[in-house]
């Protein structure tokens, strides 16, 4: 049925009291369009997803337009476009506590299938989007397709290549962090961000509706499902666990990434029970495409030791990278990854993750300390379970770094004759870092100093995963320009990895 607006809501009461007394209002009426954060869907299995959205109708002022109390946000499930077919259907409450979101999990539906879905509020209807379950597990696939993207720093460009994302065939978009940046707005940028450096709920909310108010990545989650995990600029640069905050809400780096982690929550399309728990939040997690492909989507920020050797851009690396208790995943997500790679029967086990696993060095010996590079244990317990659980196929997967690279991760990784036991798949930003250049002087060095990365570009986009039982294809889409909008987007460069044979080949 569609919606018309201005429909009478729920057999036409106002109010309704819900258990526990709060008191909902089911038919609010807004001073604007609240829904200018657009929709968004994700967490996606065989038989449903997340809905997403949050109301806003004024989204940089105080509660962001809303009233201090709860709204019904009706929501439905089509199998048409034309959102005439409902599947699935119902009401929510948008909560003032958590922004007024609402994440909606929608389950008994069909596998491998596109879906539609809208909301509704008051007399407001929203924009609709697309979404798609995945394929029934462990049942026979031929194809896969994933889009992979990170870093999109609203300063530094537009975010064409999320218009371009949402026109791709793709069954998922899988975002690996840096969703926004966290700095006040500078001048003599190509847009600005609004207001100072977040530290709290309120500021991090609102540069989250900055970004969101976007069209391009609205068209993006308004196309595809997403899985996403986050990165450092989620909650401040180069954090690291707990670093600088010692669990005790008072302390002022706990208490901004007990803000910080809220409102990631509150603005992705994450399951209910994934809501924070203070400074605590569970996104490491699975998905399962039949018996073709898992995807590991990992958390490399919330559970790492603080980065070695004074935690340099570019430094030696001292005793402490060799610490047998420095953590980059933490000894539970570790046990979690480990375990769930060793019983997985998926031809293809992606490991989804942030920063780059192979040695990387910048100049004669100096290396980044937030990478896998500051932390040679986690990376050999890595490449041990990878070795010893025989594990098909691993294909990682790393954003973080801004610039589009290939490499081949070896058995002992600084040891170029040691065989290659898994393909890295690094991808370039949306928006960070600007127009960029193809080659820069950084990455010849980097060429040559690691023989084993095959491909470097420093010019913005993302890549493009087509997964079959006998390859894994990597297209990296990139622009040649972001500080202006309009840029076309080409598929630069292809590489693949063979079923059985790690490492990866120019296509
Ligand atoms: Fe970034």
């Amino acid at each position: 049925m569609n919606w018309a607006r201005r429909d009478v809501l729920i057999g036409g009461a106002s109010a309704l009291t819900f258990m526990g007394g709060a008191t909902i209002n089911a038919a609010p009426r807004f001073l604007d369009n609240p829904f200018k954060l657009g929709v968004a869907s994700g967490e996606p299995t065989q038989d449903g997803f997340v809905l997403w959205t949050r109301l806003a109708p004024s989204p940089f002022d105080e509660m962001s337009g809303m009233p201090l109390e709860p709204v019904a946000v009706e929501w439905q499930v089509t199998s048409d476009e034309g959102m005439s077919k409902v599947v699935a259907k119902g009401s929510a409450i948008a909560d003032p506590t958590m922004g007024h979101s609402v994440h909606v999990g929608v389950s008994g539906l069909e596998p491998h299938r596109h879906y539609w879905y809208q909301f509704r509020a008051g007399g407001e209807i929203s924009p609709k989007g697309r979404t798609r379950t995945l394929p029934a597990a462990g049942a026979p696939l031929d194809v896969a397709r994933i889009g992979v993207v990170s870093c999109q720093k609203y300063e530094h460009g537009y975010f064409t290549g999320f218009q371009h994302l949402s026109r791709e065939d793709i069954d998922l978009v899988v975002h690996l962090g840096d969703y926004i940046y966290e700095k006040k707005g500078k001048f003599n940028q190509p847009r600005t961000h609004h207001g100072g450096t977040c530290y709290t709920l309120e500021e991090y909310r609102a540069r989250y509706a900055q970004y969101k108010m976007d069209a391009d990545l609205q068209a993006a989650h308004a196309a595809h499902p997403w899985a996403v995990s986050f990165d450092d600029h989620e909650v401040a640069n180069d954090y690291a666990g707990a670093d600088e905050g010692n669990g005790d809400p008072a302390d002022e780096m706990t208490g901004r990434r007990i803000a910080a982690y809220q409102a990631y929550y509150e603005n992705m399309p994450l399951r209910p029970a994934t809501k924070p728990n203070g400074p605590h939040i569970q996104l490491f997690r699975r998905l399962h495409f039949g018996n073709l492909l898992a995807i590991n989507m990992l958390d490399t920020r919330q559970y790492r030791t603080v980065q070695p050797c004074y935690a340099g851009k570019k430094v030696e690396r001292c005793d402490e990278v060799f610490d047998q208790k420095a953590a980059m995943l933490g000894m539970a997500q570790e046990k979690w990854l480990y375990d769930g790679l060793g019983v997985s029967s998926a031809r293809w086990n992606a490991i989804a993750q942030q920063v780059i696993v192979v040695p990387r060095q910048l100049a004669e010996n100096r290396y980044s300390m937030d990478k896998w590079d500051g932390y040679e244990m986690p990376r050999r317990r890595l490449i041990g379970a990878l070795e010893e659980r025989r594990v098909s196929n691993p294909i990682i997967l790393s954003g973080d770094n801004h610039r589009h690279y290939v490499a081949e991760l070896k058995s002992k990784p600084e040891d170029q004759e040691t065989p290659v036991i898994a393909t890295e798949y690094i991808g370039g930003s949306i928006a960070s870092r600007g127009d960029g250049s193809e080659m820069t002087n950084y990455g010849r060095r980097v060429l040559k100093l690691n023989p084993h990365f095959k491909y470097f570009c420093d010019q913005r986009g993302y890549l493009v995963c087509t997964i079959t039982p006998t390859q894994w294809r990597t297209d990296y889409r990139v622009m040649i320009y972001v500080e202006r909008p309009g840029a076309p987007v080409e598929t630069r460069v292809s590489f693949a990895t063979q079923d059985g044979r790690p490492g990866a080949t120019k296509v």
